[in-house]
């Protein structure tokens, strides 16, 4: 038996992912780049083990067996780690164990309650690569296992990654350099923090994947985004976050959220991902920040929301804020339940879960 476990951590998008140009290597139509949370907190936890004994390959999340579909994106990313076995390990030493040949068992946990409403195929399909990686013994740094994570969801390749990753989208049919790329590590920038605000949790109407088609196939705002917009922000939010600057990082991360809902609005039919609570959320960090940036009080920003295809923010804001930040939300919005946060809300990178109705 041979045995493997490791663990990836949820990202959040600060430039968002929306549209593939190629819907089956997974390839987008235009860059990302998102924060990684920290490892402590919000992660899937994947253990690989592969044996002679095993007669298929088997899959169980959070300890429920799921099939694997032949030719669907789970599939294709253990074929793929099993053929970088094949070539980088067992071609080159011949003496290596043949464990690609091999059938894996392959079971995958989330640390966070499913009721978060946080998307995990980020996290899991990392954690996925990572400890088959791990199993084979790979020689692959990061960039190479970002190419296969991003063949199970596109966001999954920027969770091998801590700090702060980019995700470039490469202009290759063959998808060789739309690969994920750190632009600042953890240790980086450890005063920044991520608020989780659970909005619902419930299972969202439109999943990212067909969402996303719909918006490429019928938003004319989308080609605005993908040639005009993304590539300045880019560029602009990695010079922020190198520089430390958290005003102009929030500035960008809350208009790209906006940009990203419009395209969403710009679909036809028009998708809604945001509800009455998300925007009123919005309001209120808008007006926290306008009275932030007058001269008398400092004239910077001191929160970013940002949403992905749900309710749920996630505010972004350097230590100094997160306590004000809460007490806000909570005034604001009463909470109808709150989850025990297992995690230490102001650890480095702290993240608080709270639920609102
Ligand atoms: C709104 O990575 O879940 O969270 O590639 O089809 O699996 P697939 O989509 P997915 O889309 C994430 C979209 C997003 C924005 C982002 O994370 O960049």
């Amino acid at each position: 038996m041979f045995i493997a476990t490791t663990s990836a951590p949820v990202n959040i998008a600060c430039i968002k992912y929306w549209g593939k140009r190629d819907t089956k290597l997974i390839l987008p139509t235009n860059s990302s780049l998102s924060v990684t949370l920290d490892q402590d907190h919000l992660r899937s936890t994947t253990t690989s083990r592969a044996d002679a004994s095993f007669t298929k390959d088997r899959l169980w999340l959070n300890g429920v067996e799921e099939d694997i579909k032949p030719g669907g994106r789970m599939a294709t990313c253990i074929a793929e780690m099993k053929r970088l076995r094949k070539e980088l390990v067992e071609n080159v030493d011949t003496s290596a164990p043949t464990l690609s040949t091999l059938f894996v068992h392959i079971a995958s946990y989330n640390n966070f309650p499913t009721a978060a409403g946080l998307a995990s195929s980020a996290s899991g399909f990392a954690a996925l690569t990572a400890s088959l990686a791990a199993l084979y013994a790979l020689p692959s740094p990061p960039t190479e296992l970002s190419l296969i994570a991003r063949q199970g969801s596109g966001s999954a390749c920027r969770s091998l990654m801590g700090g702060f990753v980019a995700w470039n989208a490469g202009t290759l049919d063959s998808g060789v350099d739309s690969h994920a790329v750190q632009i600042a590590a953890e240790t980086h920038w450890p005063d920044i923090h991520a608020l989780i605000c659970v909005v619902s949790d419930t299972k969202k109407g439109t999943s990212s994947t067909s969402g996303m088609q719909r918006t490429v196939e019928t938003s004319p705002l989308l080609q605005h985004r993908i040639k005009h917009v993304v590539p300045q922000r880019m560029k602009t939010i990695s010079e922020a976050i190198l520089a430390k600057d958290f005003d102009r990082f929030a500035e960008i991360t809350m208009a790209d959220s906006n940009q990203f809902h419009a395209v969403c609005l710009d679909t036809s039919p028009p998708i809604f991902y945001m509800n009455d609570v998300s925007r009123a959320i919005i309001a209120v960090i808008e007006e926290y920040n306008r009275v932030a940036l007058l001269p008398e009080n400092g004239g910077k920003r001191k929160a970013a929301y940002t949403y992905d295809a749900g309710p749920n923010a996630v505010i972004y804001a350097p230590a100094a804020h997160i306590k004000e930040i809460i007490s806000l939300i909570a005034h604001f919005f009463p909470q109808q339940e709150t989850f025990k946060d297992p995690f230490g809300l102001f650890g480095p990178n702290g993240i608080g879960t709270g639920s609102f109705a």
